[in-house]
C-alpha cells in the first residue's frame, strides 16, 4: 500500500509577525514560531557575526524559503559587502510557496530575489544547482542531501546549520555531517543553530568545534559552535 499523500502546507504568522509555513510530512515549521525574521536576524546572520564579516561566505543546511538567505543578502547589501552564499536543499518547495512567504527587501536585494524565483526549478524538472551572482556576490542552492553532497575545504566564515529538528530529521545532525561541516569551515568561522539537543552538542564538539549554548529569543537556548582548529 502507497503512503497517505502529505497534506497541504500550513501558513503561520509567527511572534514578531513573519510567516512561515508548516511541513506537511515533517510536521514542523520552516522558521521559529517566536519570530521568523528574528531567528534569521539574531540566531544566523548575527551570532555567527557575519552582519560584520567584510567578505561573508555562508553555508546553509537547508535553503527551505530563503529566509536566512534573504536576510543575510539585505544586511551585505547595505554594507556594501560581497555575500558568497552556498545553500544545500534535497526538498526544494513549490515556487507559488516561497513566493507566499515574504521578507521585506529594498530595491537590490528584490531585485535578486526575483532572480532566483526566476530561476526557481519547476515541479518535476531535473534539479541542477541554481547558481546566480553579480556586484553583489553569489548564491549557490545544491539541491543535494548533505549526507552524501561533499561539501568545500575551508571555505565558510559562517555556517548556519537549520535542518528540521533532530527527533523527525536526525540525518544532517550527524557526527558524519558535523565532521564534514568543521572541514568546510575556516578557522574562526562560526556555526549557529536553534537546537540544543545533547546529541547535537555532543557530535559538533567531536567533529572539532566548542560549543556553547546561547540565550535565544522566545526559546531558553541556541547554540553557537566556533571552528577552532587552526590551519
Ligand atoms: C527549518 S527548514 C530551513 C529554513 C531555511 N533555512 C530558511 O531560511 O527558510 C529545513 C530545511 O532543511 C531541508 N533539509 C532537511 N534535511 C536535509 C538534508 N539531509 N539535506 C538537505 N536539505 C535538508 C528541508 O527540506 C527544509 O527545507
Amino acid at each position: 500500500m502507497n503512503a497517505p499523500e502529505p497534506g497541504p502546507f500550513e501558513r503561520l504568522e509567527t511572534a514578531d509577525g513573519s510567516p512561515t509555513l508548516v511541513h506537511p510530512r515533517f510536521k514542523e515549521a520552516y522558521s521559529s514560531v517566536h519570530g521568523a525574521l528574528t531567528q534569521a536576524r539574531k540566531l544566523y546572520l548575527e551570532l555567527t557575526r557575519t552582519h560584520l564579516d567584510p567578505r561573508p561566505r555562508v553555508l546553509e543546511v537547508g535553503f527551505g524559503l530563503g529566509v536566512n538567505f534573504r536576510v543575510t543578502l539585505e544586511s551585505a547589501l547595505s554594507r556594501g559587502v560581497r555575500l558568497e552564499y552556498l545553500s544545500y536543499e534535497f526538498a526544494p518547495v513549490e515556487r507559488s510557496l516561497l513566493e507566499s512567504v515574504e521578507v521585506p527587501l529594498e530595491g537590490a536585494a528584490r531585485e535578486v530575489w526575483g532572480e532566483v524565483l526566476g530561476r526557481w526549478p519547476e515541479v518535476g524538472s531535473p534539479l541542477e544547482p541554481l547558481r546566480l551572482s553579480g556586484e553583489w556576490g553569489s548564491l549557490e542552492i545544491r539541491f543535494e542531501d548533505v549526507g552524501e553532497a561533499q561539501f568545500p575545504r575551508v571555505w565558510a566564515t559562517a555556517i548556519y546549520l537549520d535542518p528540521f529538528s533532530p527527533a523527525v530529521n536526525p540525518e544532517p545532525w550527524s557526527l558524519e555531517v558535523t565532521r564534514k561541516l568543521h572541514r568546510a569551515a575556516q578557522p574562526g568561522a562560526w556555526l549557529a543553530t536553534y537546537s540544543v539537543a545533547g546529541s547535537v552538542r555532543r557530535n559538533l564538539t567531536q567533529a572539532g568545534f566548542a560549543v556553547e549554548r546561547v540565550p535565544g529569543v522566545g526559546k531558553k537556548a541556541w547554540l553557537l559552535a566556533l571552528c577552532s582548529r587552526s590551519g
